[in-house]
C-alpha cells in the first residue's frame, strides 16, 4: 500500500543520528530482492536500519544521509514494471512522501556518490553484507582518495553506524513502545487462540497455519520470525523448524510464534498440554520453570547489569534442577563448570524491537551494561530434556519448556508487553475445557 506521507519521527531520527556523530555521512543499501526460483522473489522487508530512518519500504533503494542533506536512489516510476509488481513512489515520491532533500533513480548511484563521500571525513557503512554494494561504496571512496591529491587533506575512514544507530535504536520512544505494543498484543492473543485450536489428532502445520493466519488477520505484516510448533519430544530442539509432526494426547506443545507490526516484532513461547491437562512430571516441571520465570521479571529496573538477567535464572534454575532431582552436587560447582548447560542451554534474554534478536551492544567497555528505561528485551528460560539423555528421572525425558516474555524497562519498574499470553497452568488448562 502506497503511504501517503510518513510520519515526522523518521525525520526527527536523522537529525538525531546526525547531531550525534561528527560530520560523518552515513551510506545504508535497502535490502534487494531475492530470488526462490526464476521469476518467484522471497516475500521482500526492508532493512532494519534503513526503514528505522526513512520509513521506506522499496527494494533496490540507497540512502545516503550526509551533515547537510537526505538524500535517496530509487527505482524510478515505470507504468510496464508497476503493472507487474505494483505501485513505486518514483523520485518525486521519495521526496514528498520521504522527505528527501534529493532523490536520483538508483542507475545514478555510482556518479553520484563520490561526490556525496567528499563532504565527510568518515564514510558509516556495514562492510561484509553484499560483495557487490561494498564494491560501489569502496570504489566511491577510491575516487574521493584520488581527487584529494596532494591536498594535503587525510584519507576516508569506514566505519560501522551501528555504533550510532544500535546505540539509537536499543532505547525504544514512545512511538516504538506503541507498535512493539501492539505486535505484542496481537501475538499474545494468537498464542492464546492456539491453546484453545491444538489438540491430538492434528498436526505441527495445522497450529503452524492457524497461528500465522492469528498473527497476519489481526494486522501484522509477517511473523516476526519462523514460527516454532513444537509437539513432545521435538521441543528440546531449541529452534525446530520442520513443523510437520502429528499431535499426541499426553505431550506438551512449545509455540514460539509472533509477528511484526509495522516493522516491530514481538517474541513469545508458551507451552501447554496437547490434550486437556498438564501430566504430573510435566506439571512439576512447569511450575518450576514459570516461577524462575516470573522471579527474574521481577527483578527487572533501571540500574541494574543486563548481565544479572541471565544469573538470577541460572542461580533459581540450577536450585530447581537440585531439588527436581536432575542434578546432583554442589550449585557452586553446577554454576561455575557449565553443567546447568546440560538442561539449560541458552541464554535467558535478548533485546528485541525491529529485529527479533535486536540491534545494541550488550557490554560497554569490557562491562554488562545497565538497564535503563525505553530498553526492551525477552525473558525466556527453559528446561530441556534431551531425547538420548539417559540418566536424568525418566519421567522427565522428552520434555522440552520454554516460557518467553516481552519487557520493557520503564522509569520505575518495568512492564510486561505479553501479559496477555496466558502462562499460569489454572488458565491455560480452562483454555482446553
Ligand atoms: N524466537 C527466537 C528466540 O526466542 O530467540
Ligand atoms: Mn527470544
Ligand atoms: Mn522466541
Amino acid at each position: 500500500m502506497i503511504k501517503a506521507k510518513v510520519p515526522s519521527y523518521f525525520k526527527t531520527r536523522r537529525n538525531d543520528l546526525m547531531a550525534k556523530n561528527k560530520g560523518g555521512v552515513f551510506v545504508l543499501p535497502g535490502n534487494h530482492h531475492v530470488f526462490r526460483n526464476p521469476d518467484v522473489e522471497y516475500p521482500f522487508r526492508q532493512e532494519s536500519n534503513a526503514y528505522y530512518l526513512t520509513g521506506y519500504d522499496e527494494a533496490e533503494s540507497w540512502i545516503v544521509i550526509t551533515p547537510s542533506k537526505f538524500v535517496m536512489f530509487v527505482r524510478e516510476k515505470n507504468a510496464e514494471r508497476e503493472m507487474w509488481e505494483g505501485q513505486r513512489y518514483g523520485i518525486d515520491g521519495a521526496k514528498s512522501v520521504f522527505g528527501a532533500d534529493e532523490a536520483y533513480p538508483v542507475s545514478e548511484l555510482k556518479n553520484k556518490l563520490p561526490e556525496l563521500l567528499k563532504s565527510s571525513d568518515t564514510v558509516f557503512y556495514r562492510t561484509g553484507m553484499n560483495s557487490n554494494n561494498d564494491s560501489v561504496v569502496l570504489e566511491a571512496m577510491e575516487k574521493v582518495r584520488i581527487s584529494l591529491g596532494r591536498s594535503g587533506k587525510s584519507l576516508q575512514n569506514i566505519e560501522d553506524p551501528g555504533r550510532f544507530i544500535g546505540e539509537m535504536r536499543i532505547f525504544k520512544t514512545a512511538e516504538e513502545v506503541e507498535l512493539l505494543k501492539k505486535a505484542c498484543s496481537i501475538s499474545a492473543h494468537a498464542q492464546k487462540a492456539a491453546m484453545s485450536f491444538a489438540k491430538p489428532g492434528l498436526n505441527e502445520r495445522d497450529v503452524a497455519a492457524y497461528v500465522d493466519y492469528e498473527l497476519l488477520r489481526n494486522g501484522c505484516e509477517r511473523v516476526g520470525y519462523g514460527s516454532i510448533i513444537a509437539g513432545g519430544k521435538n521441543a528440546t530442539c531449541l529452534h525446530y523448524r520442520e513443523n510437520n509432526e502429528p499431535l499426541k494426547d499426553g505431550d506438551l506443545l512449545l509455540i514460539d510464534a509472533a509477528g511484526e507490526y509495522d516493522y516491530y516484532t514481538s517474541d513469545i513461547t508458551r507451552t501447554f498440554p496437547i490434550g486437556r491437562e498438564f501430566t504430573k512430571p510435566q506439571a512439576k516441571l512447569y511450575d518450576a520453570l514459570l516461577k524462575v520465570q516470573k522471579e527474574t521479571i521481577a527483578i527487572i529496573k533501571p540500574g541494574i547489569a543486563y548481565k544479572s538477567i541471565h544469573e538470577f535464572s541460572v542461580n533459581a534454575l540450577t536450585d530447581a534442577f537440585l531439588s527436581l532431582g536432575l542434578l546432583k552436587g554442589s550449585k557452586k560447582e553446577i554454576v561455575e563448570k557449565l553443567e546447568f548447560k546440560r538442561f539449560f542451554p541458552h541464554g535467558t534474554s535478548h533485546l528485541l524491537g525491529m529485529d527479533v534478536h535486536d540491534v545494541g551492544l550488550y557490554m560497554i567497555n569490557g562491562e554488562s551494561r545497565k538497564l535503563e528505561a525505553g530498553m526492551v528485551f525477552t525473558i525466556e528460560p527453559g528446561i530441556y530434556i534431551q531425547p538420548g539423555d539417559d540418566t536424568a528421572p525418566s519421567e522427565y525425558k522428552n520434555l522440552g519448556m520454554r516460557i518467553e516474555d516481552d519487557i520493557l524497562v520503564t522509569k520505575t519498574g518495568y512492564e510486561n508487553l505479553t501479559q496477555e499470553a496466558p502462562k499460569e497452568r489454572e488458565e491455560i488448562e480452562s483454555l482446553k475445557k
